[in-house]
């Protein structure tokens, strides 16, 4: 199996403007009204920044998170990690099935995915076929490319062989108990999740000894323009505003140390939080000490833009 390189992800240090904190405080409160209101009448929108018809930019996008789960699990195992007849689960893939694609490309012996919202099913043919030229010139498969469209076609007529696409409201991680998990992986997604000790308790249960966590995590505001300068607004309001205003894939805002204690708790051992894109300090000291409640005080959580959580079972 030829494998695709695995580039270096760095620890990204974000800079932020400086505005006074009410300011921010009122911006947010009023954005998170508007987005109930948008959710309430629209449904769910994924925050990705770009379109699926934008192929190269979702071709790329889906390139660079298999390379950083792949670069973060060496590095957390400590040696390289083959995906060959491995069996993947990713939790929240979001708008298209490439991931999957590359992963089953990569050699894995079944990639099994779980979602809320069906965002795969209006993906045009196009961003497949251009995907699957990708895999062809970058010579990252051993396997033909007319197995990986059919097993495309087979997915997408409802059927299942190498990769098995669930989308499921009640999120029950039990879809894929009888597949024996070894590597459970997620991209921004479990910030959305409703119930994270009850999913992590599932995955416990569908795991099989020695799986391996590894999920990227972002903590920020997922507000555009919010994000980039006050990337910490989430975590301005106190319970009953954030109630109030919050819908189904919202932030939950749990914070690294709550998920680590979780997974602990259920036995998974070696539980690592990765900085992966820190804030800039004079930021962070800024706005902590007009959080509330536990906010306040989680420094070493919030000092985060987005970690990696790492664990083993
Ligand atoms: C920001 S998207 C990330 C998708 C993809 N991993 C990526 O990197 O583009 C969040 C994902 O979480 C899923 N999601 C949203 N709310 C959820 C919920 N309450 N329970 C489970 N998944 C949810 C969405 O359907 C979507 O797949």
């Amino acid at each position: 199996m030829t494998s695709n390189k695995i580039i270096p992800v760095d620890t990204e240090t974000l800079n932020m403007p400086v505005r006074a904190n009410w300011q921010y405080w009122a911006a947010g409160g009023i954005f998170m009204l508007l987005n109930k209101l948008r959710h309430d009448f629209q449904g769910y929108v994924t925050p990705r920044t770009f379109s699926i018809d934008d192929v190269n930019k979702a071709i790329e996008y889906d390139f660079s998170v298999v390379n950083s789960w792949r670069y973060y699990l060496n590095s957390y195992v400590g040696e390289s990690v083959s995906l060959e007849e491995r069996t993947v689960m990713e939790l929240g893939p979001g708008a298209d099935l490439g991931i999957g694609t590359i992963l089953v490309a990569l050699g894995v012996r079944k990639y099994c995915a779980l979602d809320v919202h069906n965002l795969v099913e209006n993906v045009e043919d196009k961003f497949y076929e251009a995907l699957l030229e990708r895999i062809e010139k970058n010579k990252i498969s051993n396997i033909s490319i007319d197995v990986l469209r059919e097993q495309l076609s087979l997915t997408s007529s409802g059927k299942n062989d190498k990769i098995n696409y669930v989308c499921d409201p009640e999120f029950n991680l039990g879809n894929f108990k009888e597949e024996g998990v070894d590597l459970v992986f997620s991209q921004a997604a479990f910030e959305h999740f409703d119930d994270i000790p009850k999913t992590f308790e599932q995955m416990t249960e569908v795991v099989k000894p020695g799986a391996v966590l590894l999920a990227e995590i972002d903590l920020s505001t997922h507000t555009r323009w919010l994000r980039d300068v006050d990337p910490l607004n989430i975590y301005r309001y106190s319970s009953w505003y954030y109630n109030l205003t919050k819908f189904r894939g919202s932030p939950n805002r749990m914070l690294p140390s709550e998920y680590k204690t979780i997974l602990e708790d259920l036995g998974w051992r070696n539980v690592k939080i990765i900085p992966r894109r820190v804030l800039d300090n004079s930021y962070v000291g800024r706005v902590l000490p007009v959080l509330p409640g536990k906010f306040k005080c989680a420094h070493n959580d919030l000092v985060n833009h987005s970690v990696i959580l790492a664990a083993t079972r």
